[in-house]
């Protein structure tokens, strides 16, 4: 390993060291102290995640990663500190933030996330691409679930830092967060090392609807059985855990959608309608995934619950797949 990437590791441990005393130890820190116990994360947590507050200065970290030697050029390649525009000299990245320390599979810190306290834009900042961060290939919280996706095998994905430090909390501990709505090939590799079964559980939103259906693609590419876990409009995981408890989530989790389910339940729900004209549109859309199934006792369950579904007989919707497969023939 050369010193260039040794160092930048480093820097790193050094950053979450000074972000976490500041947040823990000292009066400047205790504005996202408290804003942290108000969300219900425990001081337990607060130290298992290696939480931390970047302070509102512009040089803070800087001057504090010089004194322990480094320079800024590495400080630089770290991510921590950005160019001044005008004249020379450069500023801190993260500034009146709380920071969420963002580890590699091994255990060691690679990058950051900072919050703002309140609800100005950008909402999250986060550490930029360096020799040792490398986003697509990163997973938020897989240090501490890797051994949890093993021995469950299956992984609970979710899009952000809170969800996975409140599921952890509140002792799920196989879930990953893809930071973010998009979940990537190299994500989801990952994974199929390790789980056989995946549960997309992003935010009951409508970029997370879309990120949902393209995640399932990408996980199915690689292996990997996946559900869906229909959360409750506009709530994500951390919301659900906290106001509905962890019992309800893992309900969820039990009803969780297949693939099949899900692409059928996309293609009812759109609205409503009873005209006989639209319910034969949508048993034509539907037709095509169940004559995808294999198994007949499967596919003659699916069929028994899409006729429910739009009230019609099982008897119909099971001519019209034979009449799709022997056209296709
Ligand atoms: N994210 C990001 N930059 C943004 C918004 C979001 O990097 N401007 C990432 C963060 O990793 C965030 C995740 O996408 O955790 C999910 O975004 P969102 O659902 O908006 O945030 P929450 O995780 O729910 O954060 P909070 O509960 O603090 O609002
Ligand atoms: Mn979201
Ligand atoms: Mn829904
Ligand atoms: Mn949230
Ligand atoms: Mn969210």
């Amino acid at each position: 390993q050369t010193t260039e990437k040794s160092e930048i590791y480093e820097i790193h441990d050094w950053a979450t060291k000074y972000f976490n005393y500041l947040l823990t130890e000292v009066d400047q820190g205790s504005e996202a102290y408290n804003y942290l116990r108000q969300r219900e994360i425990k001081r337990k947590t607060i130290d298992k995640f290696k939480l931390g507050y970047a302070p509102d200065s512009w040089e803070s970290l800087f001057k504090f990663l010089k004194k322990k030697g480094y320079s800024a050029q590495r400080i630089h390649q770290a991510g921590l500190i950005i160019p001044r525009k005008k004249g020379k000299g450069y500023y801190d990245r993260f500034r009146n933030r709380v920071i969420f320390t963002i580890f590699n599979s091994r255990g060691r810190v690679i990058g950051f996330g900072g919050r703002v306290l309140d609800d100005s834009h950008p909402k999250y900042l986060n550490s930029p691409e360096t020799m040792i961060f490398n986003k697509k290939r990163n997973l938020y919280g897989f240090n501490l679930a890797k051994k949890e996706i093993r021995n469950s095998e299956s992984a609970i994905i979710v899009e952000g830092y809170t969800d996975v430090i409140t599921g952890y909390q509140a002792g799920i501990h196989n879930m990953v967060a893809s930071l973010g709505t998009s979940l990537t090939k190299e994500q989801a590799k990952l994974l199929s090392r390790y789980a056989e079964r995946a549960y997309i559980a992003y935010d009951g939103d409508a970029a997370g609807e879309q990120a949902t259906l393209r995640g399932l693609n990408i996980l199915k590419k690689e292996g990997i059985e996946v559900y869906v876990v229909d959360l409750p409009s506009g709530a994500d995981p951390d919301e659900v855990i906290r106001e509905r408890g962890q019992e309800y989530f893992n309900s969820l989790l039990k009803e969780a959608m297949s693939l099949i389910e899900f692409k059928i339940e996309q293609i009812l729900l759109d609205d409503g309608s009873i005209r006989v004209e639209d319910k034969v549109k949508k048993v034509d859309q539907i037709i095509p995934i169940l004559a995808e199934i294999d198994n007949e006792i499967e596919q003659t369950e699916y069929v028994k619950k899409v006729a429910n579904k739009i009230d019609t007989e099982i008897k119909a919707i099971k001519a019209r797949l034979k009449k799709y497969l022997y056209q296709k023939d």
